[in-house]
């Protein structure tokens, strides 16, 4: 199988969409000049250009792109070559309105945008296919191919008739027969019990609230029907070639698409990153999105697709990256195992949606602050490919799911402001400030080599996922879990007996009721180890079974009832916090605590804060995330 290797070839990756058929040939001249000044050594390519390679169904217009190729391999760039199928041209919708995606309540969503396609669609399917396997077929020898970008960005659901077909077929997978799919979504209630799998329709428009698990099942359809997609376009360019490898670009922390189970089907992973530089936040952001890609990939390198050089033209205030910014951020990526670094886009658009995002070369030109960064950056990076191929060792892995996600978000939950990726960030965050190394592990991985165990929330669980936890903590492993855990199974069918069933022995506690508050009915909570502390939102009506409570509820009706409880169960210990504590030292302390426990240490201790250190290979980057200078001793 092609890897990585294949595309990096002893250089780090460094560059960005280029989208000339936005421009007259004289600017693709001077596109090849400015890149050699910057040191580009791959471009993305056609990644839009659908309309402009098929101007009419059937027809092909390869002329241009093949000048593009050839041009840039003549100028030393190589190229990640996309099947353009993320933006079908208008001429689909209009002459197939079919393929076009449907909202819940029915509605069209026409062209004049991209995405515009109905996944379910044989006649965008077809059309699809077609142009990737010409595309295959023409460009699979050419010198300059590196990789192919398979579409962009999968981000399309439709409730269409179509995909009502497609649910159906896929549920009789997932269920057998009617009578399974009804016992799975509880349809005794409500009146819902379907009789014949015509009437098995997405989750449209409703009078009320949707059935939980046939909304949970369209989410994960929805996943899967994309990466059939997907699947259909790799086998088709894999076919015309074995030695480049195939990937597409995850947006980091997406809801719609489970990354687990699409990971394993590309050659490496690939992300496109965009914190907002305004938020104080952003590298802590960007850390756990480029912590989630490598893990995706099994720990192997990984490509940063898309960064902007200067401002995210979609944000309502596109603040841009300050000096030096893109530089910080693009060696973070390279820390925490990227082989690559890319942006969007190459030269800054001057029309369409996207005329205002940043770009390595902007609307200024190349006399400009910006240019000058990209070239000083492209310099730098051919110092530093000493770390290609090399690994960021990690302790910890943070339990991550999709499902759980999907889960605790659905409707009528008792708190509808409890999100699945804040509850994440909040355990994450302690840790990267303590510079402690994190890799990202779903709930049925193989956690033994990890010293510690983060499961922020673990709502929905399967049973092998509450084995496998409770397995490693039995072995001797150290865990720390979150509040609302062990609550619901696949089905997101409710277990009993007082929560969180699965995890009962585990923790040694059993909870009664869940107790959401308003924000502004704070709980006040005492602790020896923690101090005095305050939690918003989250209280657990818990009873200690064997636990021993390190903070206790001070106010309220669960006056007297514990908040955090540690356990010894079997040779490991398990930690368990029921609340969302509102300030950040109470996580970082037991973060702390069970680290020293379980002998994890940070990459360089006592660092000044907004300091980032990891460790790659040989290699220690420290990254000062500060504005104003810090002093570190190295000693
Ligand atoms: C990405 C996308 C690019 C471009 C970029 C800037 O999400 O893949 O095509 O839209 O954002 O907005
Ligand atoms: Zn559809």
């Amino acid at each position: 199988m092609p890897s990585l290797d294949d595309a990096t070839r002893g250089r780090i990756l460094f560059g960005g969409d280029y989208n000339p058929e936005q421009w007259p040939r004289e600017v693709w001249q001077e596109d090849v000049r400015l890149m050699r000044e910057a040191g580009v050594n791959l471009a993305t390519v056609g990644v839009f250009s659908w309309a402009m390679l098929e101007p009419t169904p059937g027809a092909r217009e390869f002329g241009w792109l093949d000048e593009v190729l050839d041009l840039l391999h003549a100028n030393g760039v190589g190229v990640a070559l996309a099947t353009p199928t993320a933006s079908p041209p208008p001429w689909m919708g209009r002459r197939w309105p079919e393929t076009l995606p449907r909202n819940p309540d029915g509605t069209v969503r026409t062209y004049g945008s991209r995405n515009a396609y109905c996944p379910s669609s044989p006649v965008f399917r077809s059309f699809a296919d077609a142009i990737s396997t010409d595309i295959a077929a023409r460009y699979a020898r050419h010198p300059a191919l590196s990789m192919w970008h398979i579409g962009n960005e999968y981000c399309t659901v439709c409730y269409c008739d179509l995909c009502a077909r497609g649910f159906r077929a896929w549920l009789q997978t997932r269920y057998g027969r009617l009578d399974d799919l009804n016992e799975a979504w509880g349809t005794a209630f409500w009146s819902q019990r379907y009789s014949d799998w015509e009437e098995v329709i997405p989750p449209r428009q409703t009078q009320y609230v949707i059935n939980p698990t046939q909304d949970l099942d369209y989410q994960r359809f929805a996943s899967d029907l994309l990466l059939g997609g997907f699947k259909s376009e790799r086998d088709i360019v894999r076919a015309a070639s074995t030695d480049i490898p195939v990937t597409t670009n995850f947006i980091g922390f997406f809801k719609l698409t489970d990354s687990w189970s699409w990971a394993p089907h590309e050659d490496f992973v690939s992300l496109d990153s965009y914190p907002d530089p305004s938020d104080p936040d952003a590298a802590r952001d960007g850390a756990m999105a480029q912590d989630l890609t490598r893990s995706l990939g099994g720990g192997k390198p990984w490509l940063l697709m898309e960064q902007t050089p200067g401002r995210a033209g979609f944000r309502d205030v596109a603040t841009p990256k300050r000096p030096g910014l893109n530089r910080l951020w693009s060696m973070q990526a390279l820390a925490r195992g990227a082989d690559g670094i890319l942006h969007f886009q190459w030269r800054a658009s001057r029309q369409g949606a996207e005329r205002t995002h940043g770009a390595m070369l902007p609307h200024a030109g190349p006399d400009s602050r910006v240019f000058r960064e990209i070239c000083e950056l492209g310099k730098e990076l051919t110092g530093l490919s000493g770390v290609l191929g090399a690994r960021v060792p990690a302790d910890v892995a943070m339990v991550m799911d999709w499902d759980t996600w999907r889960a605790v978000e659905l409707d009528h939950q008792p708190h509808s402001g409890f999100r699945y990726i804040d509850r994440v960030r909040e355990y994450y965050t302690p840790l990267w400030r303590a510079n402690v190394t994190v890799d990202f592990a779903h709930p049925e991985a193989d956690l033994r080599r990890y010293k510690l165990v983060v499961v922020p929330n673990l709502y929905q669980v399967s049973d092998e996922a509450a084995a496998n936890l409770a397995g490693y903590v039995e072995r001797g492993g150290a865990l720390v879990m979150g509040p609302f855990s062990g609550v619901s199974d696949p089905d997101e069918r409710i277990r009993l007996g007082g929560y969180p069933a699965p995890f009962r022995d585990l923790l040694g506690l059993r909870i009664e009721e869940y107790w959401p508050l308003p924000d502004d009915q704070p709980l006040e909570l005492r602790s020896e180890l923690f101090g005095d502390f305050t939690a918003t939102s989250w209280g657990e009506w818990l009873t200690a079974d064997g636990a021993t409570p390190l903070a206790q509820i001070a106010s309220g009706p669960l006056a007297g009832i514990p908040a955090v409880l540690s356990h010894a169960y079997g040779a490991g210990t398990a930690w368990y916090v029921a609340t969302l504590p509102a300030q950040e030292h109470v996580l970082a302390r037991l973060l702390d605590v069970a680290c020293a426990k379980a002998g994890v240490q940070p990459v360089l201790p006592d660092l000044p804060p907004g300091v980032e250190a990891v460790r790659r290979g040989d290699f220690v980057f420290v990254l000062d995330h500060n504005t104003c200078s810090v002093e570190i001793r190295n000693g």
